[in-house]
């Protein structure tokens, strides 16, 4: 295991670790197996949705592993198709069977699915969802700014998280400010960029060489010093252990500029603009 990761608390006071685990498309034994040797590697937080087919397995792990219930904390989010209150309020209840779980640390709505318009409806449902104690925090993902003064405004709560597309081809600036406005953690989605992931960009490669390190770690770096959360999914023990090991060193002004500036307006890995992709 790795040195301790730092914490972000968050706007409701509760902690979580700096980066987290991405569980999607981890499914069957080779997820579970997957996931239990991310959490012997260090890692104290999953992320997983009822849309990934996993929560059987993210709970499976999350027992099998021998660390305390206490001691991990996961993630899920409901999935387009439930925002109307009564289904929201159910799919959070469903997830929790399907986790063998009497609590979720955090619940997600996973997109806003402007086109649908029932995300304050879902809202309202997950704040409600927290009072009962089935959730610690609640927050949104893929929300823009008006996504995000919408809910506010109709309920007076702020999102805890807003888990966004978020790597060195697409930076974010804006919503990370918004995120600051608010008080909103950020949390990155593909924060290696995927497939497409920059590891031979010269920004990169300088820093890793600079830095004696991996280029995915350079990124993963880069992600903490922007106050970001990232969640990188790795099937491979060693490149989750790598995943991790990103406190032993600091970017400079200049190395964290140099990245930032490979963000390109169409950087999205697969067009995934919140006011027009849904997933239901
Ligand atoms: N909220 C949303 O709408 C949303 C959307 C997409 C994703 N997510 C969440 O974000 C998580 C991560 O996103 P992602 O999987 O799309 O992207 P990612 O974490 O940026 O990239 C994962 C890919 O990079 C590889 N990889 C991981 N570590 C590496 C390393 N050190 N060196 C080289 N390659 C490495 C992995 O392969 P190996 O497994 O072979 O290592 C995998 O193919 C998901 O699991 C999910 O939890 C959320």
């Amino acid at each position: 295991m790795v040195s301790a990761i730092p914490h972000y608390t968050l706007n409701d006071g509760t902690q979580l670790p700096a980066i987290g685990f991405g569980t999607y498309p981890l499914t069957g034994d080779d997820g579970i197996k997957a996931m239990i040797s991310a959490i012997e590697n260090g890692y104290r937080l999953l992320d997983t949705a009822v849309n990934y087919g996993n929560e059987d397995e993210v709970g499976e792990a999350v027992r099998q592993s021998g660390i305390a219930r206490d001691d991990i904390a996961v993630t899920t989010k409901i999935p387009g198709r439930h925002h109307e209150y009564d289904q929201a309020v159910s799919s959070v209840e469903d997830a929790l069977r399907r986790l063998g779980l009497d609590h979720v640390d955090l619940v997600l709505i996973h997109w806003p699915n402007p086109s649908v318009g029932k995300y304050r409806e879902a809202w309202r449902a997950l704040v409600d969802v927290r009072e009962r104690g089935l959730a610690t925090s609640i927050g949104v993902s893929n929300f823009t700014r008006q996504h995000l003064a919408d809910i506010i405004h109709d309920t007076g709560v702020t999102p805890a998280v807003n888990q966004i597309e978020l790597h060195p081809y697409f930076p974010q600036a804006e919503m990370r400010a918004v995120h600051a406005e608010l008080g909103i953690q950020t949390e990155s989605w593909s924060p290696l960029g995927k497939r497409s992931a920059p590891f031979d960009q010269q920004p990169v490669t300088d820093a890793a060489e600079a830095h004696g390190v991996a280029p995915s770690q350079v990124i993963l770096r880069w992600q903490l010093q922007l106050g970001a959360l990232p969640l990188p999914k790795s099937a491979n023990p060693q490149r989750q252990r790598e995943n991790l090991d990103v406190t032993g060193f600091q970017l400079t002004e200049q190395e964290m500029n140099a990245i930032t500036a490979l963000g390109r307006p169409h950087g999205r890995l697969f067009g995934g603009d919140p006011d027009i992709h849904e997933e239901m």
